[in-house]
């Protein structure tokens, strides 16, 4: 079988977990969290990052951090992760979904302005397969009606617009290190904070609501509770793991390029002559190869293929569930937008097996089960 996902190891990950058991430190920010995060702040150039226990941590940390209450909107991507929104319902905000552009499928802004409105505390974009959205359009708008902007950039650490990283635009922006990203470590996430202004308050939310960070810092004498908070704090064990991880960030990088363009030059004839369509990035975007998908003709189409290459032990899935159809959006949607778009993909896409250690005999025995495949149009 040709999995889907296979969690790649880079090698230093146990020396370095046993390193975290030496040193006596297994609760959160020892010195591989205080490492991880020192890296990305320098790599990226955000702010501060802070580990959390995953992506939908870090964006139930943006919802808090913007006082999300009820009654308030927030405006995400109809195509995206549960996480995305339940971070704001969890606080009582209302989702206006707002449909995806039909070449990178990321959220369309030329529809944002629409829906806007004096209850719009929050846009929140995804960088779908870490392809960057519009963001310069995005963030004119939102600053012409003071609307804070979230990125939600489980996808695409390391991918950048206009020669920028992704998760460097909003105020705020989340990653995702779960085992099916490129940088892992098993369940874990952080949270990019590029406004200082929210630092102090996300140390004490991440922190239960106590003012912890302060007093490891010598700041207070004592610690004490302040705020709203949870435990979003990931254990320096798996940060230990992660440091291993993003030590080797060039080479997860440069094996997942090589999957992607093998996928991109092998059935790009394919694609023109069969009306099924691969990734778009536009040029003004690096995208970090996370994933590589086809939108097919139909969805029968699509469910046909899955099944073709299932019968040939190669595993390939669809993705996202648009979220205003889902039973949670119908549930708590009302007058919800419609988002045709998202809803014509959702059905029609399907994601090919994507990993650092797929070999190139078994990325050809994928393309061959593609290309085998006939499309009745
Ligand atoms: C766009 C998006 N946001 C958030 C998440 C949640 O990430 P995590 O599993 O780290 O909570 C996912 C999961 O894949 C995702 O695709």
């Amino acid at each position: 079988m040709i999995p889907f996902n296979k969690p790649y190891i880079a090698g230093k990950e146990l020396e370095y977990i046993q390193q975290a058991m030496a040193n006596l430190h297994l609760s959160g920010d020892g010195s591989f969290s205080r490492n991880c995060q020192a890296l990305l702040e320098q790599e990226l150039g955000v702010t501060r990052a802070l580990l959390t226990t995953s992506c939908t941590d870090a964006l139930e940390m943006t919802a808090l951090l913007l006082d999300i209450k009820p009654g308030d909107e927030v405006i995400i991507p109809a195509f995206t992760f549960p996480s995305t929104v339940n971070a704001f319902v969890l606080r009582g905000a209302r989702p206006v979904f707002i449909d995806i552009r039909p070449d990178t499928l990321n959220l369309n802004e030329t529809q944002l302005e629409a829906l806007i409105t004096p209850r719009t505390k929050a846009i929140v974009v995804v960088h779908y397969a870490g392809v960057g959205c519009e963001m310069a359009a995005i963030l004119r708008l939102a600053q012409q009606y003071g609307i804070p902007v979230i990125e939600d950039n489980a996808h695409g650490l390391f991918g950048t617009y206009q020669q920028k990283y992704l998760g460097t635009f909003g105020c705020l922006a989340t990653l995702s290190f779960h085992e099916t990203k490129n940088v892992i470590c098993g369940e874990g996430g952080a949270l990019l904070i590029n406004d200082p202004k929210y630092i102090e308050r996300a140390e004490i939310i991440r922190e239960k609501g106590t003012d912890r960070s302060r007093f490891f810092r010598g700041q207070v004498d004592k610690y004490t509770w302040v705020d709203v908070g949870s435990s979003f704090v990931l254990s320096d064990i798996l940060a230990a793991f992660l440091y291993a991880q993003l030590e080797s960030r060039q080479v997860i990088q440069s094996r997942r390029q090589r999957v992607w363009d093998y996928y991109y030059e092998s059935l790009n004839d394919w694609a023109s002559s069969s009306g099924a369509r691969l990734p778009f990035v536009p040029e003004n975007c690096e995208h970090p190869y996370h994933m590589f998908y086809l939108i097919m003709n139909s969805p029968e189409e699509r469910t046909a293929l899955i099944n073709h290459l299932q019968a040939r032990h190669i595993n390939a899935i669809f993705h996202y569930q648009p979220l205003h159809l889902s039973q949670m959006g119908q549930r708590i949607g009302d007058q919800q937008n419609d988002c045709p778009v998202a809803e014509a993909v959702s059905d029609r896409l399907l994601r090919l097996p994507f990993y650092n250690e797929l070999t190139e005999t078994e990325q050809s025995q994928v393309v061959a089960g593609v290309k085998e495949f006939e499309i009745r149009n």
